[in-house]
C-alpha cells in the first residue's frame, strides 16, 4: 500500500503543524501579550487541549483508514447516526484556509525574489510602502505567485502520501530544521539574545488577560492542524504499529520547539534595532525587511534564509491542508488523482483571486463584506468558528460514540495517563472550545 514510513509520517505530520503559524503568527501574537506569560499558557494549552485533540484525530484516522468523511459515516452507522458522515465535511475547512495560505506564501516567493533583485528597504516607512503597494496595487504580481505557489503545492499532492508529500517532507523538514538552528546560532552573537530570552521566559503576569488565554486556545488548534480533518487523513495512512501518543508527543514537541526558536530569532533581531515586540502581522514584510537591511551582506544571505524557512514551512503545511479534500473525491467520487488535485486546486486557487482582490485599492470595497475584507473574513471564519467547530465534534465522537473496545490502543499506550486524556477530551476540550466560540462570536465577553 502507499503507506507512510514510520519516520515519514512524523516528519509529514511535524511539516503540517510547522507552518506560517509558527514562524509568523506566534511571534506576534506572543508580542502583543507580553511575552513569557503568553508563552507560559500556550504552552499549557498544547499540553492540555492540543495534545488531548491530537491523539483524538490522530486516533480517528488509524482507526478509520479512509478520508474523514467515509471515516465519520462508518461511526455514525455503527451508533445509528448516519449524518455523523456530514462531520467529514471539515476537509473543507483546509480548502478555506488554501485560499489565503497561498496567497501568503505567494508573497513570501515574490520577496525571495524582489529582496536579491532590488535590494531591501533601508527604513520602515520604505518597507511598509512596499508592502502596502504589493497587496494595495500589484494585483497580477500576486496572481502570478499565487499561482506558482499552487503549482507546486499542487505537484507534490499530485505525487500521492509516499511519491509526492512524504518526499517532499524527507527534504523540507530536515532543511527548515538546519536553516532555523543555524539562523538561532547566529542570533547568539547579538547582545540582545538575552533579552530576547526573558521577553519569551520570563513571565509577565499583570498582562495576561482571559483574551490572552482565548488566543492561546485558537492557535494551539491552527498550529496543530487540528480540526479539518488534516491530521484524521495523514493517520489513515500510518503503519500499523505505530504508537499515536508518542507520535503525538513528537509532534507536539517539534512544533513548539520551532515556534520558540522562531521567536528567539525575530525578537533578538527586532531588540537588537530598537523595534517594538508587538509589531502584528506586518512583522515579517515589514520590520523583518528592515533589519535585515541594517546587516549588510550578511543581511542578505539571513532573510533569504529566513524566507526560504518560511516559505518551506508554509508549503509543508499547504499539501496537508489540500490533501483531505483530494482523498475524499478520489475515495467517493472515483477520481483519479490528477484530476481530483486540479479541482480542489483551481477551487482554492480561484477564490484566493478575490482574496487578493479584497485588500487591493481598486477593487477593495467590491470584495469586502460587513466592511471586512473577504482576505480577512477567510481567515477569521476558519480561526475562529469552523476549527473549533470541527474540534468540539472530534472530540464528541470519539469520548461518546467509539467504543471502549476500539480504544483499547490509545488506553494501552497511555497506561495511567489514559484516565486525564479522556477527560480531558470529554469535558476540558468541549467546555475550552465552547468558551471560546461563544467569546469570539460575542455572546460572552470575558
Ligand atoms: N499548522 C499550520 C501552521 O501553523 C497551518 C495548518 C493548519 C496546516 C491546518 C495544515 C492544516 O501554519
Amino acid at each position: 500500500m502507499n503507506n507512510f514510513s514510520r519516520f515519514g509520517f512524523i516528519l509529514a505530520t511535524v511539516g503540517s503543524a510547522v507552518g506560517l503559524g509558527n514562524i509568523w503568527k506566534f511571534p506576534y501574537i506572543t508580542g502583543e501579550y507580553g511575552g513569557g506569560a503568553f508563552v507560559l499558557v500556550y504552552i499549557l494549552t498544547i499540553l492540555l487541549i492540543g495534545f488531548s485533540l491530537l491523539v483524538a484525530e490522530m486516533f480517528l484516522g488509524y482507526l478509520g483508514k479512509s478520508d474523514a468523511v467515509t471515516t465519520f459515516e462508518q461511526i455514525g452507522i455503527k451508533n445509528s447516526k448516519p449524518s455523523l458522515k456530514y462531520a467529514g465535511f471539515m476537509i473543507f475547512n483546509g480548502i478555506i484556509i488554501m485560499t489565503f495560505y497561498s496567497v501568503v506564501i505567494g508573497w513570501i516567493l515574490f520577496y525571495i525574489y524582489h529582496s536579491l533583485n532590488s535590494g531591501l528597504p533601508h527604513s520602515v516607512s520604505v518597507a511598509e510602502n512596499n508592502f502596502n503597494n504589493l497587496i494595495g496595487n500589484k494585483i497580477w504580481i500576486q496572481i502570478g505567485f499565487h499561482t506558482l505557489a499552487t503549482l507546486i503545492i499542487l505537484h507534490f499532492v499530485n505525487g500521492g502520501i509516499k511519491q509526492g508529500i512524504e518526499k517532499l517532507n524527507n527534504t523540507l523538514m530536515p532543511l527548515l530544521f538546519l536553516i532555523l538552528t543555524g539562523l538561532l546560532i547566529y542570533s547568539f552573537s547579538f547582545n540582545s539574545f538575552s533579552q530576547a530570552f526573558t521577553f519569551l521566559f520570563e513571565p509577565h503576569w499583570e498582562k495576561l488577560n482571559s483574551e490572552a488565554f482565548i488566543r492561546a486556545v485558537g492557535h494551539s488548534f491552527f498550529t496543530l492542524s487540528l480540526g479539518m480533518g488534516t491530521i484524521l487523513t495523514y493517520s489513515a495512512s500510518v503503519p500499523k504499529d505505530i504508537n499515536i501518543t508518542k507520535s503525538a508527543l513528537l509532534v507536539m514537541f517539534f512544533d513548539t520547539l520551532i515556534a520558540l526558536i522562531a521567536g528567539l530569532i525575530i525578537f533578538t533581531l527586532l531588540f537588537q534595532f530598537g523595534e517594538e515586540p508587538s509589531k502584528g502581522p506586518g512583522l515579517v514584510f515589514i520590520s523583518m525587511p528592515v533589519i535585515f537591511y541594517h546587516l549588510g551582506t550578511t543581511g542578505i544571505i539571513f532573510s533569504t534564509l529566513f524566507l526560504f524557512s518560511l516559505a518551506m514551512a508554509g508549503l509543508t503545511s499547504a499539501v496537508s491542508l489540500v490533501e483531505p479534500a483530494v482523498l475524499y473525491l478520489i475515495n467517493r467520487f472515483n477520481f483519479t488523482r490528477f484530476k481530483a488535485t486540479i479541482f480542489m486546486g483551481f477551487l482554492y486557487w480561484f477564490v484566493g483571486i478575490f482574496a487578493i482582490l479584497s485588500y487591493s485599492k481598486d477593487f477593495g470595497k467590491m470584495f469586502s463584506f460587513f466592511g471586512k475584507p473577504l482576505f480577512d473574513i477567510l481567515e477569521v471564519t476558519t480561526d475562529s468558528i469552523l476549527l473549533p467547530l470541527s474540534g468540539i465534534i472530534i472530540a464528541i465522537v470519539v469520548a461518546f460514540l467509539v467504543s471502549k473496545n476500539e480504544l483499547e490502543k490509545v488506553q494501552a499506550e497511555l497506561g495511567i495517563f489514559y484516565k486525564i486524556w479522556l477527560f480531558s477530551v470529554k469535558i476540558i476540550v468541549p467546555i475550552a472550545i465552547l468558551f471560546l466560540m461563544l467569546n469570539v462570536l460575542g455572546v460572552i465577553k470575558l
